[in-house]
Parts: structure tokens; sequence; C-alpha cells
């Protein structure tokens, strides 16, 4: 193949290379990232969510002291057209306390002392006298930790708002809302917000793990999915233009991984978050078909796949027209200005944009991605398009997604493959032999099947191969990315966490050490593999130049029982420092980090003398990073 070399002899690497791969699975959105803590606050579960969810799912109704009154769910009327359930609470005799509905978040509501939660509720009195609503948030036995009292007035839907600050810090606190006055009100988007959300973001990201991805250094953000991009149906397809906008306009539907998406955590919100941690947004749109597992079959080669009717594709492929006005056009464009109005006049810079997720190939899949695909080249060269090649690595879908891709000169292809480490180690060439005229590679969804060090380790011999194809392989990222502690779905992934704890696995650690040390250049020779070492099943190595500092950065990855011996020769870099900075990350081989001991493998910093020329011992079971100075 023939790669462009540098003037220092290098290969350009992909300015994005490592980047990440967001989807509402394991409770990643709703429950998770999206900083909202009430469950349900738009009464929209449905039983097809989940097995016996409903609109009062996660409400309580409540009747205390000796209070009268009834609770229904009604849509006779409703705040928004795609927001159509929401309750009417009846107050007949509110004696002593009154009547109202309590909930219970995702799995409880985790609240902070000295912290404050903003409040609101959308309310619409039926009756003439104004109603007061006593709004608490209370510990599991009941006892109040903040409270404040509104004053539903009558007239239209109406958003009332209140800051609360608890008195104590509770891990599963509920919030109460009591209409302790006679009459009859309505009530819809009960929200309660921490106010501390990642930088401070209305509607915004659940601090601590937004920071936790942010940490990973990522130059890009896959989003919404994966699966949830192109449902399980026609009528799950996921349409961004339902996630925008006031959020109790926004429409929630049915989540593919068996839950409900409220769309709180919608396309603005993607955008945001990636501009905060500076990285390029990669919207992935459904290329006219949903999934070819449609129907509850499950299975891979299913024959499901539901189409968008030829007649509809026009407009259809308008909404991924619009989607790119949304983030990129002018304020004075119908879709720049509505993303003005949602307070961000200045573009998002999109340059990305995925279509299709794991496609069967059908006849019917290649005539829509072929519209699609077309229309967006036409209307918009300057953005990269990435097309799809079924569920990887090799197989039917693959090869022939390979082919259609390379006929019509689709720039990029997302490549997904779940394999074993050993897998991993021993494809460890995978990229070098491709053809570098065809399309270039997105490896979109990656992952041993572990969360131990060797599984990480393995992915890190794996992402030195990436380095060195980063001519071919422009883009990379795990997945899945984020798992709720109690409603994993999906094994294994790279952040755990709870309501109130993070805990990253050593697979994370993996990643942030190649997303804090990517590079412009590789640099191949200067590192020699120890001797007799079978190169693909063993060691890798890579070495990157980064341009800014001048630093070269050399990562040796050790996958046995026994120290190995790299020897690295520097000759080639003019003017480097010998005082480097080494980071390493080792263990036992089955070592993990859970919630009990999140720390048990972390990565070490310690100086390190480099030269010209040296040997370097890498420790049974590690990933070492050396950066040696270049200024
Ligand atoms: O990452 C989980 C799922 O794996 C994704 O939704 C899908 O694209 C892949 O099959």
């Amino acid at each position: 193949p023939v790669v462009a070399q540098t003037a220092a002899g290098g290969k350009p690497i992909s300015p994005d290379l490592f980047g990440i791969f967001f989807e509402d699975i394991n409770y990643a959105a709703d429950g998770g990232l999206y900083a909202e803590l009430v469950q349900n606050r738009s009464f929209e579960y449905a039983p097809g969510d989940h097995d016996g969810w409903n609109p009062l799912t996660s409400w309580e109704f409540l009747r205390e002291g000796f209070a009268t009154g009834s609770l229904s769910v009604e849509s006779a009327a409703p705040l928004h057209a795609d927001n159509p359930h929401y309750v009417q609470l009846r107050v007949e005799t509110p004696f002593q306390k009154g009547a109202g509905l309590r909930n219970v978040g995702f799995d409880g509501i985790p609240l902070k002392a000295g912290e404050k939660y903003d409040f609101s509720v959308w309310a619409r009195l039926k009756s003439s006298a104004a109603v007061p609503l006593l709004v608490q948030l209370r510990d599991p036995k009941g006892a109040v930790l903040a409270e404040t009292t509104l004053s539903a007035q009558a007239g239209e839907w109406q958003q009332l708002r209140a800051t609360l600050a608890p008195s104590a810090t509770e891990a599963a606190a509920s919030l109460a809302v009591l209409a302790t006055g006679k009459g009859v009100v309505d009530l819809d988007m009960l929200s309660l917000f921490p106010q501390k959300t990642f930088r401070n973001r209305p509607n915004g990201l659940r601090a601590d793990l937004a920071q936790t991805i942010a940490d990973l250094h990522p130059k890009f953000i896959r989003f919404p999915g994966g699966c949830l991009a192109h449902g399980d149906g026609l009528d799950n397809l996921y349409d961004w233009k339902k996630t925008v906008g006031p959020v109790e306009q926004r429409k929630g539907q049915r989540n593919i991984w068996n839950y409900h998406q409220t769309a709180g955590l919608g396309y603005f919100e993607y955008f945001q978050f990636c501009e905060d941690i500076g990285a390029k947004p990669l919207p992935v749109v459904a290329a006219g078909v949903s999934c070819q597992n449609s129907g509850g079959t499950w299975k891979i080669g299913g024959t499901g796949q539901q189409c968008v009717p030829i007649a509809d594709m026009q407009a259809y492929t308008q909404d991924v027209l619009d989607l790119v006005e949304y983030a990129n056009g002018p304020v004075s464009s119908p879709w720049g200005a509505k993303r003005a109005a949602a307070g961000h006049p200045k573009p998002f810079g999109l340059t990305y944009i995925g279509i299709g997720n794991e496609d069967k190939q059908t006849p019917e899949f290649r005539e829509r991605f072929k519209l699609l695909y077309d229309a967006m080249r036409r209307q918009h060269p300057e953005i990269t398009i990435i097309g799809t090649v079924g569920p990887g690595p090799k197989g039917e879908d693959y090869d022939q997604g390979w082919a259609f891709a390379n006929q019509l000169n689709v720039p990029m292809v997302d490549e997904h493959y779940y394999e074993t480490p050993r897998w991993f180690m021993t494809n460890n060439k995978r990229y070098d032999r491709y053809d570098r005229s065809k399309a270039k590679v997105y490896v979109g969804e990656y992952a041993s099947w572990g969360n131990t060090l060797y599984h990480a380790l393995a992915e890190a011999a794996y992402m030195t191969a990436l380095e060195r194809n980063g001519d071919v392989v422009q883009l990379a990222s795990y997945a899945p990315l984020l798992a709720k502690e109690g409603h994993t779905q999906w094994k294994t992934d790279l952040i755990y966490f709870t309501n109130t704890t993070v805990a990253p696995s050593v697979n994370y650690q993996v990643q942030q050490l190649f997303g804090q040390n990517q590079g412009d250049t590789y640099h191949a020779g200067v590192v020699t593999l120890p001797t007799g070492a079978t190169a693909d099943t063993t060691v890798a190595a890579s070495c990157v130049r980064d341009a800014k500092s001048g630093d070269i950065i050399l990562k040796l990855v050790n996958t046995v029982a026994t120290p190995q011996l790299f020897s690295i020769d520097l000759t080639r870099f003019a003017g480097l420092k010998t005082a480097a900075a080494r980071t390493v990350l080792t263990g036992p081989k089955d070592a993990t980090n859970t919630f009990t001991s999140p720390r048990t493998v972390m990565p070490k910093a310690t100086a390190y003398k480099a030269a010209k020329r040296f040997t370097y011992t890498a420790a049974p079971y590690s990933l070492t990073v050396l950066r040696v100075p270049g200024r």
C-alpha cells in the first residue's frame, strides 16, 4: 500500500482517531447521564416500553392526613400533542395534609446536603380558587428534607418553579407534591434537577458521569446508537426532530432496549455536550430502514427489516438534510433558527454523519441508503458520510456492505465487532492489509467481552494497531459506554455507575491512556519487539508523535505473565529531552475495577530517563505509555 510519509518519516494518523460511542442502553441516558431525577416525569411510560409499565409507573397516589380525593391519567387537552398524558388531581377535602403524588426516581432520588435542586411542574387549575401545592423532598422514612409551597392559579397550563435545598444527604429520597386546598388541578412534567449539572447547563447532564466521559479526551462522540438509531420497527426509528425544542414538547418513545426514552437528552444536548468537551459530533441516522431483527426475533440475519415507503423517502431525506441545517445552518435558516432559539446561535460544526447501523444488505436498504447518500453528497459535500457494513468482523453483510460502499465511493464505513481477547491479539494485522484506495474505516463498536486487565490489554494491543493504521482507520470507539448497576443489559461496558458512584472499568483506563496520548504521525521501526515474541499474540507496541508538543509517545503492551524486553531507537528524532513521563497500568491478569474496589488497577505515573537508544522491560500484564518530551 502507498501511504503518505511526513518529512520526519512518520505516517499521518487521523486527527480524530479515538472517540466514544454513546447509546441509551443500560439506562445510559434516562436514569444515567441525563441529570433528571424524576422517573416518568411526563406520565408517558406505556406497557409496550417494558412489561407492567404504565403512565403511573414510579408514581404513588398520596392521600395524607384525612384527605379525600382521586387521581386519574388524562389525555383530552395535553400540554403538547407529542406529550399526550398528564394527571388530574381532584381534592375533595384536603383535611390536615392534602392529596397528591410521590415519585421514587430511578432507584431513589439521590440528594446531597448543601446542594440545590430545581423543581418545576406544569399545572392547570380547573377550579376557581387558587390551590397551594406543597413540594417536599423526603427521606425513605418520610422525613422532610426540604419543602416549599407553590400556588396553582386558575387558567391555562403554567410552569411553576422552585429551588429546594435538602437538609441531609440521602441516596434514595422521593419527591412528593401535595395539593393542600380543595380543587381540581392537572399536572405534567414534574421535574427535579440538581443545579450543578455538567458545565451548569440547563436540562443538563450528571456532572460526575459527564466528567468521567470528558476525561477520556474523546475526539468525537457518536450518538444516539447503535440499534437505538434505527429501532426495531418503523415506529421506533429515532426521530431527531422530536428530540429538540422545549422538553415538554418532545416525544418520548419506547427504547429498543426495553425501557423508555424521554428525549430529554436530545440532539441539542448531544451537540452541546460535544462542544463542551471538545469532541466532534457524529450523529448516526437510520438508513430509512429499521433493524433486520425487528419483530422480536433478535436473531442476526433476521428478516424483519421495515422500510420507509419510497413515497415517503423524500420527506425522510429532508429530515436528514435538516439535521445538517440544525447543526450548521445560519440563524436565518429555519432549523438554524431553532438551534438559536435553544440558546446556541453559533453553528455546532458538524463534519460527520453516519447513515445506517449494522443493516442487512437488502435491496430495500440499498435503495434507501443510496437516496440519502446521493442527496447528502449533492447538498453537503463538506460532510463526511459513514456507511455501514453489518455486524462484523466478517460475513455476508460485511462483504456485501463493503462492495456496495466501494461501488458508491462512500468515504468511510462503520465496522463493528465484539470478539475474544485472543481474536484481538491474532487480528492485530487486520488493517495492515487494507486497500488504501478504498473507503476508510470507522471501527464504530468494539470490545473484547470482558473487563479484566487481560481484556483491557488485548484492546490496548489492538489500539496500537489502529494507530499504526491511522491512515485508513479514521475513527474508533469502544462500545457500549455506560451501564447502570442493576440495569445492565449488555456485558461488558466501559463505565459502570449507580445513582451516586462511578466505577470506570480497567478498559476505561486503557481508553483514557490512548485518548490522552493521541499522536499526529505514526513511526514504524522505532520499537523492536522482544526477541522471539509472537508479535500478534503476546506483545504489541506503537510509536506516535504529537506535532504540537513534539513529544514522542511510546505504547508498549505485554499480555503475558513474564516480563518482556522492548528495544527503542529514537535516533531519528532530533532535539528530544531525556526526562520522560512514564505511566504504567498493570496488575494480576484477571483483576477488575468494581464498585467495592474501583481502584484495583489504576495507571501509575513515574519519571523515566530515556535515551537515544534504550531497552525497556515491560512488567507482566502491563501497558506502558512513555512520553518523551520534544522540547
Ligand atoms: O453496543 C450494543 C449494540 O451492539 C449496538 O446497539 C448495536 O449496534 C450492536 O449490535
